[in-house]
């Protein structure tokens, strides 16, 4: 079976390349190019596309993608909310993905945004290279006490509520396919009005896009921290600033940005950026931002490519497989 597979990044290919040893009918091509209309026509001759977060499968896609003879879109994460899920079902093209890689990666991941924004320990790290030990501007906060309210309790979610009873934080969770757990279940609105800081682990849809938006803001305590480490457009990014500016938001760590697709997994530090918005929202002291490394560890590598594998495996031999997204 012969898989395109888009977006790929020398790091990970050695993952892919041993992961294939176990399934060797498998044959991967890896394009540094991400799939969009313009690349499409790459996929021809081949039995598989294998997609990442910012390769964009839409209707138009799909179709070029059916016309040459794709059968199943391998995603090689847990979102797929770049996937027009129900125009691929119509066309009759499988879609998988990898529901869960290590949660640990993104949960620890995201106390290192909290920690760093509330320790400062980048900006320690720097002055003490240059023989500065002021402490002044350092002052930071503990975990400890703290009301932390995490939005969504799956997998990411859950082992985050983890580490953060381990902090001896007081944890508030809204998600409405949750029961009981070492946590305060709680609604949107008290989530947003109790919490010292938020943390944002739903899927991207619909109904959660902008979830955070100007209204939110306004129900939150001032100085809040808040930390997006699951889709960019959860976050209106320009309430965002301008609740930066008001002195509302106190902290925010970003992995993910709604126009991600157009900067992130790329060395671009020779090109002029042209995002203004991503440049303004950079400019903050009080603000960090990573370019969606949260699931980048060896034990997440390793399970995405094994699982990613084994899916095309058990799809092309089946015709099902229990890693199907459903529409
Ligand atoms: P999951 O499917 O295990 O959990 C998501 C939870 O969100 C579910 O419990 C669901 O009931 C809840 N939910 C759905 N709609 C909600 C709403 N409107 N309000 C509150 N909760 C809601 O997913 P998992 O594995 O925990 O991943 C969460 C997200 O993290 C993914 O959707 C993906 O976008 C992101 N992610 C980011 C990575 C990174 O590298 N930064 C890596 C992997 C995932």
């Amino acid at each position: 079976m012969k898989v395109a597979l888009f977006s790929s990044q020398n790091y990970e290919k050695p993952f892919f390349e041993d992961a294939r040893t176990q399934h060797n009918t498998i044959e991967f091509h890896y394009f540094d190019e991400s799939l969009n209309e313009n690349t499409a026509s790459l996929c021809q001759g081949f039995d598989a596309v294998c997609v990442f977060v910012n390769d964009s499968v839409n209707a138009n896609v799909l179709t070029l993608l059916h016309s040459y003879g794709i059968k199943c879109i391998a995603l090689r994460c847990a979102g797929y909310n770049n996937v027009d899920i129900a125009k691929a079902h119509a066309l009759g093209i499988d879609v998988v993905r990898v529901p869960a890689y290590s949660p640990e990666a993104v949960a620890e991941h995201c106390i290192a945004l909290m920690l760093t924004l509330s320790r400062k320990t980048h900006k320690a790290y720097n002055r003490v290279r240059e023989d500065n030990f002021d402490l002044n501007g350092l002052l930071g906060f503990n975990l400890h006490n703290k009301t932390v309210g995490v939005v969504g309790c799956g997998k990411i979610g859950q082992a985050l509520v983890r580490i953060l009873n381990g902090f001896g934080a007081n944890v508030l969770v809204f998600d409405p396919n949750v029961g009981e757990g070492p946590y305060t279940l709680v609604s949107f609105e008290m989530l947003l009005s109790q919490s010292d800081i938020i943390s944002l682990h739903c899927p991207l849809n619909e109904d959660t896009h902008h979830m955070i938006d100007e209204s939110a803001f306004e129900k939150m305590k001032n100085g809040v921290m808040l930390i997006n480490t699951s889709r960019g457009a959860l976050i209106d990014t320009q309430a965002c600033i301008r609740a930066l500016k008001s002195k509302k938001l106190g902290y925010l760590g970003l992995d993910v940005y709604e126009q991600e697709s157009e900067l992130f997994f790329k060395d671009r530090s020779e090109e002029i950026i042209q995002d203004d918005i991503f440049l303004r929202l950079v400019s903050f002291p009080n603000v960090l931002v990573t370019g969606h490394q949260g699931f980048f560890t060896k034990e997440a590598l390793r399970q995405i490519a094994t699982t990613t594998v084994k899916n095309l495996d058990t799809i092309f031999q089946n015709g099902s497989c229990e890693n199907c997204v459903i529409a």
